[in-house]
């Protein structure tokens, strides 16, 4: 009996819906002091080598990977021998820890929305955020009581994720794109516009873009720069295999890859603008340089944002609302597509129904969830993080490589792509995943182990 499987609607809706996924929390916060740190403009050359080398190239071998196999990320490698599925449920199972803490800051963010009416953040958004917010005990091992605001948040913002993805691939997750998407360009619009047009915002583009050339020989900012790429376009998560196993035959994968990945991109560099131009605001009017308003991290979203939108002239709080309502509606279509990686998988392996999965997904992360809206969450967060990061996703991306390169065959994958595309891939395409990724990254990871062990 031929199983149905879910289907994209349209090319539209499959491209939006990887540039959800793909454009997060992390290209609004992350890229942004990740340019900032690594030396500015001289960051945009090593991260937009690391897009052609790796991000590009590894974005199309897991598309055209789950168009082959038309399975999600488990029964994809099963296809390749019984003894790599594990590499499949690896990558689920890292998709379903982030989901966990991913969906918390998306909560911060949606009542952050609510603050903004108000700028209920107020004159010291540093004591809001980490007493009256988090009422943040300092200490991953002092779990003090329930934050119930934050606990609603986040019982919402998985209510929203099951409504979504229980509706399907066409019905649920390219419908919901397709309204996500055109809002959250008009809100980055609304933050690049007034990020701008204040006085001072020169001197914060400035800061963002003038190149540091002293820094770029430096190995850290290489590697930061292939961390980011891979965090961005979402790799290594099972996600994109998924997603591409949705896709009609006829596909153009290639021609959706590239405008997908480049979309992201532009996405970052274009809110890295607004970002700068506010906080060059901001120096501007506490007479202080950029580097000491630059905060990285959680804080530069949750602290120093709200910081800098106090000083606004004219309607703050239209941007306020603006800018976690981009937050909110990048962080979600992340979330989904995150969500759905894993419930394909389960769809795919045992006997339930979508709805099942996705009942089954999310009354379990909401439970995981619970820890992190106590008042040690905000360090529990930061340890998972961390290791996630440089552990899950640049070991999963470099085993995936070498597995499909030299267990499957590439050629497999790029015929089949090429078949159905404008576009083509040929032996550049790979190289770059045979021999150019895995030496950087696999220098990012060797950086990475030694850093963490001295
Ligand atoms: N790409 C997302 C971002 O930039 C993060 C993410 C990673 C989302 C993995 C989903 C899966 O924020
Ligand atoms: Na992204």
């Amino acid at each position: 009996m031929e199983e149905q499987r879910d289907q994209w609607g349209s090319r539209l809706g499959f491209i939006l819906a990887t540039i959800g996924s793909a454009v997060g929390l992390g290209n609004i916060w992350r890229f942004s002091y990740q340019a900032y740190e690594n030396g500015g403009g001289a960051f945009l050359f090593p991260y937009i080598f690391a897009l052609l080398t790796a991000g590009i190239p590894l974005l199309l071998l897991e598309m055209g990977f789950g168009f082959f196999t038309r399975n999600s990320a488990p029964s994809s490698f099963r296809k390749i021998g019984k003894k790599y599925e594990w590499i499949g449920w690896w990558s689920i199972l890292i998709a379903f820890v982030v989901t966990v803490y991913y969906i918390v800051i998306i909560a911060w963010s949606l009542l952050f929305v609510f603050q903004s009416f108000s700028l209920g953040w107020t004159a010291d958004p540093e004591g809001f955020f980490f007493n009256d917010f988090l009422n943040f005990s300092g200490s991953a091992f002092q779990l003090g009581g329930i934050q119930w605001k934050i606990f609603f948040a986040l019982l919402a913002v998985w209510l929203i994720n099951y409504s979504i993805i229980a509706g399907g691939v066409e019905k649920g997750i390219e419908k919901a794109s397709k309204i996500f998407m055109p809002l959250l360009a008009i809100m980055v619009l609304i933050i690049v516009f007034r990020g701008l047009t204040l006085p001072g915002a020169v001197e914060g583009v400035k800061a963002f873009i003038t190149p540091d050339f002293s820094k770029i020989l430096d190995w850290q900012i290489w590697v930061g720069a292939y961390g980011q790429i891979f965090y961005t376009l979402s790799l290594g998560f099972g996600i994109m295999i998924a997603y591409s196993s949705y896709l009609p035959k006829k596909s153009d994968v290639i021609k959706n890859g590239v405008i997908a990945g480049f979309s992201n991109s532009v996405f970052s560099i274009i809110v890295g603008f607004g970002v700068f131009g506010i906080l060059g605001y901001m120096a501007n009017q506490q007479g202080v340089a950029i580097a000491d308003v630059a905060t990285s991290g959680i804080g530069l979203a949750f602290i120093a944002f709200p910081k800098a939108i106090n000083l606004l002239p004219g309607i703050p709080q239209l941007f306020g609302f603006a800018f976690f309502l981009s937050l909110t509606i990048a962080g979600l279509s992340s979330s989904i597509s995150l969500i759905e990686s894993v419930v394909s998988s389960l769809i795919d392996n045992f006997n339930l129904s979508r709805k099942q999965a996705v009942t089954l997904v999310c009354v379990v992360g909401f439970l995981f969830g619970v820890p992190f809206v106590t008042s040690g969450g905000l360090a529990i967060l930061d340890i998972v993080d961390h290791f996630v990061n440089i552990f899950g996703l640049l070991v999963v991306g470099i085993v995936e490589m070498f597995v499909l390169s030299y267990v499957f065959d590439l050629n497999k994958i790029k015929d089949n792509m090429n078949k159905s595309s404008d576009l083509q891939v040929g032996s550049g395409w790979t190289a770059m995943i045979k021999i150019v990724a895995p030496i950087f990254i696999g220098i990012g990871l060797i950086q990475n182990t030694i850093s963490e062990v001295s």
